[in-house]
C-alpha cells in the first residue's frame, strides 16, 4: 500500500508582499514535504493565496480597480516564492479558481443539508484587518476606543446572516481532542484550545450582504459566505473535493499561532457537520518578531526574503529559521545570530571536516573510496552513531521538531570532526598510510548519511555533499539498508570544492 503524506501552509492574504514571516511556514512545510518524499511517501504539499472577503476588496477599491485584477497582481508574488525558497513540488492554491468555488459551495449544502446552517440577523463587532467577529466580552480598549484582541479596529456590523450553528459542536470537539491527543500541536496550544471550548461555544455569522467580493451563497446570491469558511476549505479543494480525497486523513496543517481557532475549533466543525473527514493535524507554530514584535506590515518591521536570501543564499536561510527556531515558539532575526550559524555550524563543522577529509582523499589515496581495515571500537561507535541517524532524524521529522532533527545531525557531525581529530590522518600519512586511508574511509561512510538528510533542509548544498562523495540515494530505505558501510573501494571521487561561504559580520549587518 502506498504510503501517504500531506502538508497544507494558510493561504496567505495577498494585500501585501510576502515577507519572512510568511515564507517561514513555507519552507517549514517544503522541508516536511521533501522529508516524507525521501522516505517513501506519495506526499502532497499545498500553499496558495485566500484573495476574498472585505480587506480585499477595500484594497482593491483604494487603488481603483477591480478586485479580480487586484488579486491576480498581487497573488503572483506568492507563486514566485516557489523558484526563491527552492519548493519542491506543489499545488498552489487561489480562492477565486473555479474549482475552488465549487467545493466551497458544496460544503455549504451539505451544512445546509444536515440542518446546520439557519439564516438570522447579526449584529455585532467585526474587525476588517482580521476577517474576524468578536464578543462584547473579547474586546479591548486603547485610547478610548474600542479594539480587537489583535489591537486592530472594529466596526459594528448589522446585517441579515446566515449562521453555523458551533454551538452544537462543543461536545463532539472535546471528544474528538480527547481521543487524539496529538490533533492540535503543540501541547500548549492544545490545551488553550481545549479550554476555549470547554468555556461554551456560540453560533458563528457565516455570511455577509454587505460586500460581494466572495463566493455566493448557494441559492441566496445577495450573500457571500464569510471568508474564513471559504478559505479553509481550499485544503479539501485541492485535494479533489467534493470528489475523493486520496490525501486528506494524513493532513497537517501548519499554522500561526494566531489563527489557530480557526483551524482547531471552525474548521473539524465545519467538516464534521458536513459529514466530511478530519485532517490530522493542526500543529501551531510561532511568530518570528524584530526586536520582541511580531514581524508584519502593518508594525512595519518587515524582512524581505529576497534580501535576506540574496545576501546568504537559500540553503542558509533555510538552515537559520529551522535550526535557530524550536518549531512552536517565536524567533527573532539578528545578522549577528545569522552569521554565527553560517561560519559556525555550516563553514566550520560540515564545510571544513568534508573539505579537509576530501583533501587527503584526493591528495593521497588517488582520489577513490580508500580501502576499509579491520574495525575497531572507536570506528564502530562513529559508524553506530551515523547508522542510527536516519531514524532519529525520522522521529523528529514526524514530529514536526525540525531544530530537534537539525540538533541530531549535529551531534554526528561533532563526533565525527572528534574522531578525526583523535585520529589525525595527518600524522598517520608517513607512518602507516595504511590506517590513514582506513580513517578516511570511516569518516567517508560517516559522511553519507549526513549528505543525505541534509537534503531536505538544504536541498542545493547537499546536492553537492553527495556528488563530492558519488554517493545519491533515493530513499531513506536505500540508506538504511545499506547500514554502516555504503561506499565501494576504488570509486573515483570528483575534486573536493567548498560549499559553504563565511561571512564577515561588519559588511552583513
Ligand atoms: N488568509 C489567512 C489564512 C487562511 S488559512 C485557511 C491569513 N493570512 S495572513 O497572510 O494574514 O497570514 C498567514 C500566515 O502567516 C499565518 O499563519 C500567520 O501566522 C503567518 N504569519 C504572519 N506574520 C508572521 C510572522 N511574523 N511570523 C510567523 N508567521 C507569521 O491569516
Amino acid at each position: 500500500m502506498t504510503k501517504r503524506a500531506y502538508i497544507t501552509t494558510p493561504i496567505y492574504y495577498p494585500t501585501a508582499k510576502p515577507h519572512m514571516g510568511s515564507a517561514y511556514t513555507t519552507m517549514a512545510a517544503d522541508v516536511y514535504a521533501r522529508f516524507k518524499r525521501l522516505d517513501g511517501y506519495d506526499t502532497r504539499f499545498q500553499t496558495g493565496t485566500d484573495e476574498h472577503g472585505q480587506k480585499m476588496q477595500h484594497a482593491a477599491e483604494k487603488l481603483g480597480m477591480t478586485p479580480q485584477a487586484f488579486v491576480d497582481e498581487q497573488s503572483a508574488a506568492y507563486r514566485d516564492l516557489a523558484p526563491l525558497l527552492n519548493l519542491s513540488d506543489h499545488n498552489f492554491i487561489r480562492t477565486t479558481e473555479p474549482r475552488h468555488y465549487a467545493a466551497a459551495q458544496h460544503l455549504w449544502s451539505k451544512l445546509v443539508d444536515a440542518g446546520y446552517i439557519y439564516k438570522d440577523s447579526y449584529a455585532g463587532w467585526y474587525c476588517v484587518a482580521d476577517e474576524a467577529y468578536y464578543t462584547e466580552a473579547e474586546l479591548i480598549e486603547k485610547d478610548g476606543e474600542r479594539m480587537a484582541p489583535t489591537g486592530r479596529p472594529v466596526e459594528w456590523l448589522e446585517q441579515e446572516s446566515y449562521f453555523f450553528k458551533l454551538s452544537a459542536f462543543q461536545d463532539k470537539l472535546i471528544e474528538h481532542y480527547t481521543n487524539n491527543p496529538t490533533f492540535i500541536q503543540p501541547e500548549s496550544r492544545r490545551n488553550e484550545v481545549m479550554s476555549f471550548v470547554k468555556g461554551g461555544l456560540e453560533d458563528i455569522s457565516v455570511s455577509r450582504t454587505t460586500i460581494n467580493w466572495g463566493v455566493p451563497v448557494p441559492g441566496d446570491d445577495k450573500h457571500v459566505m464569510y471568508v474564513w469558511l471559504d478559505a479553509l476549505t481550499n485544503y479539501a479543494t485541492g485535494d479533489g473535493y467534493p470528489g475523493e480525497m486520496p490525501f486528506f486523513n494524513e493532513a497537517i496543517h501548519l499554522v500561526g499561532k494566531d489563527i489557530l481557532r480557526f483551524h482547531a475549533v471552525y474548521w473539524p466543525a465545519f467538516l464534521m457537520g458536513a459529514n466530511e473527514p478530519l485532517p490530522k493535524q493542526i500543529w501551531a507554530h510561532g511568530w518570528l518578531t524584530k526586536d520582541g514584535t511580531k514581524m508584519g506590515k502593518s508594525n512595519n518591521n518587515v524582512l524581505d526574503p529576497q534580501e535576506l536570501i540574496n545576501q546568504y543564499g537559500i540553503d542558509a536561510v533555510r538552515y537559520f529559521f529551522l535550526r535557530e527556531v524550536p518549531f512552536g515558539n517565536d524567533g527573532d532575526f539578528s545578522h549577528e545570530r545569522m552569521v554565527q550559524r553560517c561560519n559556525t555550524d555550516l563553514s566550520n563543522d560540515v564545510g571544513n571536516l568534508f573539505q579537509r577529509v576530501l583533501s587527503m582523499v584526493a591528495k593521497n589515496c588517488a582520489g577513490q573510496v580508500p580501502a576499509l581495515g579491520t574495525l575497531r571500537t572507536e570506528d564502530e561507535a562513529l559508524l553506530q552513531q551515523a547508522a542510527a541517524l536516519p531514524a532519529l532524524v525520522r522521529g523528529h521529522v514526524d514530529q514536526l521538531n525540525f531544530h530537534k532533527a537539525l540538533a541530531a545531525i549535529w551531534d554526528v557531525v561533532g563526533a565525527a570532526n572528534k574522531y578525526m581529530d583523535t585520529q589525525a590522518p595527518w600524522t598517520l600519512r608517513k607512518e602507516n598510510p595504511e590506517q590513514m586511508a582506513h580513517v578516511l574511509r570511516v569518516l567517508l561512510e560517516c559522511f553519507r548519511p549526513l549528505a543525505v538528510l541534509l537534503a531536505p533542509f538544504m536541498p542545493a548544498s547537499a546536492q553537492t555533499l553527495q556528488t563530492q562523495l558519488n554517493y545519491h540515494v533515493i530513499t531513506l530505505e536505500e540508506l538504511e539498508q545499506a547500514g554502516q558501510i555504503g561506499l565501494t573501494e576504488g570509486t573515483a571521487l570528483p575534486a573536493p570544492q567548498g560549499v559553504f561561504q563565511r561571512f564577515e559580520l561588519e559588511q552583513a549587518a
